[in-house]
């Protein structure tokens, strides 16, 4: 069993931590063009970094847009999946934008894919399917 610590990103080391696992699963393994991966967004986001028994296997960001809290960029590297990983990673990032209180509803843009990961977690489709980056998606949200 792989034991899950979450934590928001502070310092420069974990943010590249980050980085590097969004570019394995978003550039190398989706074909997601770099400069739609990373944009001006991150320097302003709040970035969170997933480790498993001490290896870091996953990331997400959030960002408040609207009145609304944003997830963005969730990934877990393709060799650690369907363990849990992506849920406690959900799980941690839910928790602290329920905390903050600063928005009325969690939105993201689900990757076709992804849909059913997201259900897990109580988000439902309020979009039709669209594509962006090459990939089709629909936005999702879910009441804080
Ligand atoms: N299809 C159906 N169900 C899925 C699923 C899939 N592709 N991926 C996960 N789930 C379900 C699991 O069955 C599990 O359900 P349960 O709680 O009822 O058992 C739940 O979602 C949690 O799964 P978990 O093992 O925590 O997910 P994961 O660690 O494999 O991470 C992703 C899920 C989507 C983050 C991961 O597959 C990933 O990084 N994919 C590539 C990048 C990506 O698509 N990111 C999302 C962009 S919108």
């Amino acid at each position: 069993m792989m034991k899950p610590v979450c934590t928001i990103v502070t310092d420069a080391p974990d943010i590249a931590i980050c980085f590097a696992i969004r570019s394995e699963v978003f550039i190398t393994e989706q074909f997601v063009p770099e400069d739609i991966e990373f944009d001006d967004n991150d320097a302003t986001a709040t970035h969170f970094l997933l480790r498993a028994n001490g290896a870091p296997v996953g990331t997400g960001r959030i960002r408040y847009l609207d009145g609304k809290a944003k997830i963005e960029r969730v990934a877990v590297r393709k060799s650690y999946r369907g363990q849990g990983l992506g849920k406690a990673l959900m799980e941690t990032i839910m928790a602290h934008i329920r905390k903050e209180a600063k928005a009325g509803k969690m939105v993201l843009a689900a990757q076709q894919q992804a849909i059913p990961f997201y259900t897990s977690l109580r988000f439902t489709v309020v979009s039709d399917e669209y594509m962006d980056a090459g990939i089709p998606h629909k936005d999702m949200e879910l009441a804080l």
